[in-house]
């Protein structure tokens, strides 16, 4: 696969979609319904039809160390009770692998931490771009109202690994406190 194209003809900076996919997911609320802190926020949602969290995009390239895996990462603007629409999150299977984000549209923060307890919020806003450095976890916030959109990329080879977060959850959360996005210690798990 070569590419020499404008980016504007391969993605869609309003909506995140990337022209000819060769993979597109979604995920609802229900495929991360315990991640949220307020469990009757989430039941309520659920009722309430179960809202599309966030969309992504992907090529598909070889899962191999010398390869670039690049998607586009869609998270919708919504609140779960106080929280905002995030990712799940993960660390690379390969911890060694990094990961840049470019923020095509919309604000949020990119929520990183390693396994030994240090963590980062990094603001996220149009035309900017976020490091994730190797072996730490990320997951993108939308605190804003309109989509979070970015391109990412990353070493092909790197893998999804959710279990921790799955199990624990991240250290922090971004919840709305009067008005506005606010950084606090996760307590709930
Ligand atoms: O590899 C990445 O970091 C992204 O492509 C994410 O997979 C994408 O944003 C979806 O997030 P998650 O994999 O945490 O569900
Ligand atoms: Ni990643």
């Amino acid at each position: 696969m070569f590419l020499k194209t404008p980016l504007s003809e391969i993605i869609n900076r309003e909506t995140g979609e990337m022209a000819t996919p060769d993979n597109v997911y979604e995920r609802p609320l229900s495929a991360m319904a315990d991640m949220y802190e307020d469990a009757e926020a989430v039941k309520a949602a659920l009722d309430g039809g179960d809202p599309v969290i966030y969309k992504v995009y992907e090529k598909t390239v070889p899962q191999l160390a010398g390869e670039l895996q690049w998607c586009m990462s869609v998270t919708l603007p919504g609140k779960i009770g106080r929280e905002y629409y995030m990712t799940k999150g993960h660390f690379h299977e390969v911890r060694n692998t990094a990961e840049i984000y470019l923020c095509v549209r919309g604000q949020g923060y990119m929520l990183m931490e390693t396994e030994e307890g240090e963590t980062s919020a990094v603001e996220m806003r149009p035309d900017t771009a976020v490091y994730v450095p190797a072996a730490w976890a990320h997951r993108s916030i939308n605190t804003g109202d309109e989509p979070l959109i970015s391109f990412c990329v990353y070493p092909g080879d790197a893998g999804h690994d959710y279990g921790s977060i799955e199990t624990a959850g991240f250290k922090k959360r971004i919840v709305e406190i009067d008005g506005r996005p606010t950084i606090i210690d996760n307590t709930v798990k």
